[in-house]
């Protein structure tokens, strides 16, 4: 047995259940906070969260000639490794130019309708072989756990093309099991109709319905299904063909909900029963009412609004009337280019108005439930994983004071410290 003991934590940030089910309204702001905590790690797994004192003597009890790494936390919040539950991560190429024609302005939708945005990346997808994938890719994960996320949700959706959606997922297979940061995979053909699909976009739909959905299924590439539900690009009707076939092959439903005008899109994910709805940039009361009513996880985006210099979804209207609210960077090329999720945090804050518990509460355990993981992370409690992440922080307030910069110390993934003083150490 070998015993990771992380001592004397100022705040250690337990989110200790009960945690059945994605946590609302009150509920977000009840962290578990340990003043001077003690954590202790048996390999892959979570031995005791308590005072220091009681982990103190845990650690003495359970010693017996057997190895024991001493973290010193002091002066240090630890919470649970973080959860992005929405990202395009895998990808080729970059597109800084379209934030300089957004300057000039032009819209997100005029670039994409002109053939960039997802198109441009589609065709640098399509180029791409799946190790070049793996290796551009591989750098966005590093940054990732170096801001102490240790687990991402990511999608599929810039093949548009059955052996181009099927490559990109591969890619996430393969990243999954080489990197630190656990993958869970997305498939989301209906990302965008493809170049070729302009003139009869149902006809893709059905390519998507018939054959893409189906084959990824067999291939057990995604647990999750997901569509751009936004004017002009799939209306309702087709959302809710893509989501209900989804479905039929065991794909549970998210959906890119009302990102730029509202559409019916947070209404839809309550009909289909989808985990979550992502974006609601323009949610209309109704359609959060009716998330409410279902306990569809809201998966909010303060960074891509800040991107894309628009107004951020009303985090406040959807925490009162009782979503789940949970919070991703959407790392993607287009309207997301970061994978700092504690800035994303702070942005959550700034733009808004959640509060630092309700943050870390989007950013854990509620993550967790919107990626279909809560039995096992999200939380720091005996039996759970030992993703743990460390912050130079001396409290849970000041990791949203002391904005924009990595506080992020020490991560911890399965048990194994990745990052020690900021460096990766398992290479
Ligand atoms: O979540 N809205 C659609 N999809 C992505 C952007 C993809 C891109 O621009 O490449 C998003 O913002
Ligand atoms: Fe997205």
């Amino acid at each position: 047995m070998s015993l990771v003991y992380i001592r004397n934590a100022a705040q250690l940030i337990t989110m200790a259940g009960p945690n059945e089910k994605p946590r609302t309204g009150a509920a977000m702001s009840e962290l578990g906070v340990i003043e001077n905590g003690g954590l202790v790690l048996d390999g892959e797994r979570i031995a005791f969260v308590g005072s220091d004192a009681e982990a103190a003597s845990f650690v003495e009890r359970s010693e017996g000639g057997h190895e024991v790494t001493v973290i010193d936390a002091t002066g240090r919040t630890v919470a649970p490794g973080l959860v992005d539950p929405h990202t395009h991560v895998v990808f080729a190429g970059s597109r800084e130019s379209e934030l300089d024609m957004r300057l000039h302005g032009a819209t997100y939708m005029q670039i994409m309708n002109a053939g960039g945005g997802i198109h441009y990346s589609t065709e640098r997808m399509r180029e791409a072989s799946e190790e070049q994938l793996v290796r551009e890719t591989e750098k966005r994960l590093d940054r990732f756990l170096a801001h102490g996320v240790t687990t991402i949700e990511a999608k599929s959706g810039y093949g548009l093309r059955l052996e181009d959606e099927l490559k990109q997922l591969r890619a996430a297979r393969a990243l999954n099991e080489r990197h630190p940061v656990e993958l869970v995979s997305t498939f989301m053909g209906a990302h965008a109709v493809p170049r070729e699909y302009k003139t009869d976009p149902d006809a893709y739909v059905r390519l998507v319905v018939e054959e893409m959905i189906p084959a990824v299924a067999r291939e057990g590439l995604a647990e999750y299904c997901d569509v751009f539900c936004e004017e002009g690009v799939f209306t309702p009707e087709q959302s809710r063909a893509v989501l209900e076939a989804g479905k039929q092959w065991g794909l549970k439903p998210k959906i890119h909900a009302d990102e730029i005008v509202p559409y019916g899109g947070a209404e839809l994910a309550a009909e289909v029963g989808a985990v979550s709805a992502e974006h609601l940039l323009r949610a209309s009361g109704e359609g959060i009412r009716a998330m409410a009513a279902k306990g569809v996880i809201a998966v909010l985006l303060p960074g891509t609004a800040f991107f894309l210099m628009t107004k951020p979804a009303d985090a406040r209207a959807m925490i009162e009337a009782g979503v789940p609210v949970a919070l991703s960077t959407d790392r993607n090329p287009g309207s997301s280019p970061t994978e700092s999720l504690p800035f994303v945090m702070n942005l959550a804050c700034l733009t808004m108005g959640m509060t630092p518990s309700e943050v870390l509460t989007a950013c854990t355990i509620n993550a967790a439930h919107a990626i279909g993981r809560a039995d096992r992370i999200g939380s720091l409690e005996p039996g759970k994983q030992a993703d743990v992440v460390i912050f130079d922080a001396p409290n849970y307030l000041y990791l949203q004071y002391h904005y924009a910069v990595n506080l992020v110390e020490t991560v911890i993934k399965q048990g194994k410290p990745v990052i020690v003083s900021g460096r990766r150490t398992d290479r």
